[in-house]
């Protein structure tokens, strides 16, 4: 692995490159960004490592397909700050972002999801914000490992908008207030975004083309689930609501396609 261009992170203020035409600039120094984050061979390194050890679905292209001889990385892993990273994921983003928080990463492919916060779901979907409010994590980040002849699929982000109480993280009800801004997020290869604190964003629908993205958050203490054994069922059937359709389980962690 070449030397990561950890230089690149946070010294960027968001520029031209995100529709922002008429916010000022210092106004968004809770997100970051950088381009050519990786150098070319590890960024074919890492994307190679993906490819070739999962399966997409043809026709439901954001859909895994596990692989028979189970060696296939898991759909969303943790690793503990006390831990060495083992596979090539870990060890790129542990080559970002260091280990002074516990790691919660997952891939995404091809996907489109509705407003949410990134938190701690597992712990909410259990019924257990009741109890006391959901966790965030301390930082988000997104990288777009692979992206090919995209149209749709960008990202939007509500980036003055933080948690509301009385709404889930992931709330069919939610939507962003009136006159909120919105930023477009638009993807492309070997390009990194990161959130200093929770923001709403989404995922629009991939229209066509390929958008391979390694996702994760940084923790201060373990989430919910890790901490507990649970996740939420990644089985073959979608949810028709992804807020409340997901049911929480005891699971080995790390989470497997079909687990
Ligand atoms: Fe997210």
């Amino acid at each position: 692995m070449d030397e990561i261009g950890r230089n690149n992170l946070g010294i960027n203020n968001v520029d031209g490159v995100l529709d922002i035409d008429k916010i000022d600039p210092k106004n968004f120094e809770h997100i970051h960004h950088a381009d050519n984050v990786l150098s070319q061979k590890d960024l074919a390194e890492l994307r190679n490592y993906i490819f070739d050890n999962m399966r997409f679905a043809d026709k439901k292209r954001f859909r895994r397909i596990p692989r028979e001889d189970g060696k296939d990385f898991p759909v969303y892993n943790f690793l503990p700050r006390d831990k060495e990273p083992t596979n090539l994921l870990e060890k790129y983003i542990v080559g970002l972002i260091g280990k002074q928080h516990h790691i919660e990463y997952w891939i995404r492919y091809n996907d489109e999801l509705q407003w949410h916060l990134d938190g701690d779901e597992v712990y909410e979907r259990s019924g257990s914000s009741f109890l006391k409010p959901v966790v965030f994590p301390v930082r988000s980040f997104c990288f777009y490992v692979h992206v090919e002849d995209l149209k749709g699929g960008e990202m939007e982000v509500c980036p003055f908008q933080g948690n509301i109480p009385g709404y889930r993280i992931i709330d069919n009800y939610f939507e962003p207030p009136d006159g909120s801004t919105i930023m477009t997020v638009k993807p492309r290869s070997n390009y990194l975004i990161r959130f200093l604190r929770p923001l709403y964003h989404r995922v629009k629908r991939v229209e066509k083309g390929q958008r391979l993205s390694l996702v994760w958050s940084q923790w201060q203490d373990y989430p919910y689930g890790y901490e507990k054994g649970n996740h939420w069922d990644v089985s073959d059937i979608e949810p028709v609501d992804k807020a409340v359709g997901f049911l929480v389980k005891k699971v080995e962690w790390p989470i497997k396609e079909g687990a």
